[in-house]
């Protein structure tokens, strides 16, 4: 079983949607079995919540579900049982970087599976408000991600 990390900041806007959007499409590739998926923040805040208000609307949108999907803190433990840890911006990378146990090579940052695009952080949309842009650089990062675990790992 190969098994994904996404983190953010609060774990209810950006990280949740990846894991969402990803799951989506790993249960498409009939690849649940080979590769789990799951999200943290960085922060504790919103421990126990569900995904922010935004972040529904664009799932809701898409027909893709985020049921049983609820913001839990990055643990130091979480470099033992992932393969692939995906930070959403450079603050969530330096974050995850002082945790006690750090695996710096299971560490990704996200546009970095999107090299052509100008965006080399993406955006938090908590206070950008702006959940489609967000939506639209998940949706491609992600498949790219799934490409690269599927060459890599499966
Ligand atoms: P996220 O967005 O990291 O994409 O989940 C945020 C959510 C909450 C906060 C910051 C960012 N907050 O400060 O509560």
């Amino acid at each position: 079983m190969v098994s994904v990390l996404f983190v953010c900041l609060g774990n209810i806007c950006r990280s949740p949607m990846a894991e969402a959007i990803m799951r989506n499409k790993v249960e498409q590739a009939g690849l649940m079995e080979a590769l789990s998926v799951d999200s943290a923040g960085t922060g504790d805040w919103h421990i126990g919540n569900g995904p922010h208000q935004g972040t529904r609307e664009m799932l809701d949108l898409h027909n893709i579900s985020y049921e049983g999907i609820k913001a839990r803190q990055f643990a130091g433990p979480d470099f033992e049982k992932f393969d692939y840890i995906v930070c959403m911006d450079d603050s969530n990378l330096n974050n995850v970087k002082k945790i006690p146990g750090v695996k710096e090579e299971k560490l990704i940052k996200f546009m970095d599976l999107l090299p052509e695009h100008e965006l080399r952080e993406v955006p938090d949309p908590y206070f950008t408000g702006n959940f489609e842009q967000v939506y639209d650089l998940l949706e491609a990062g992600c498949q790219a991600l799934l490409d690269k675990i599927r060459s890599e790992r499966l």
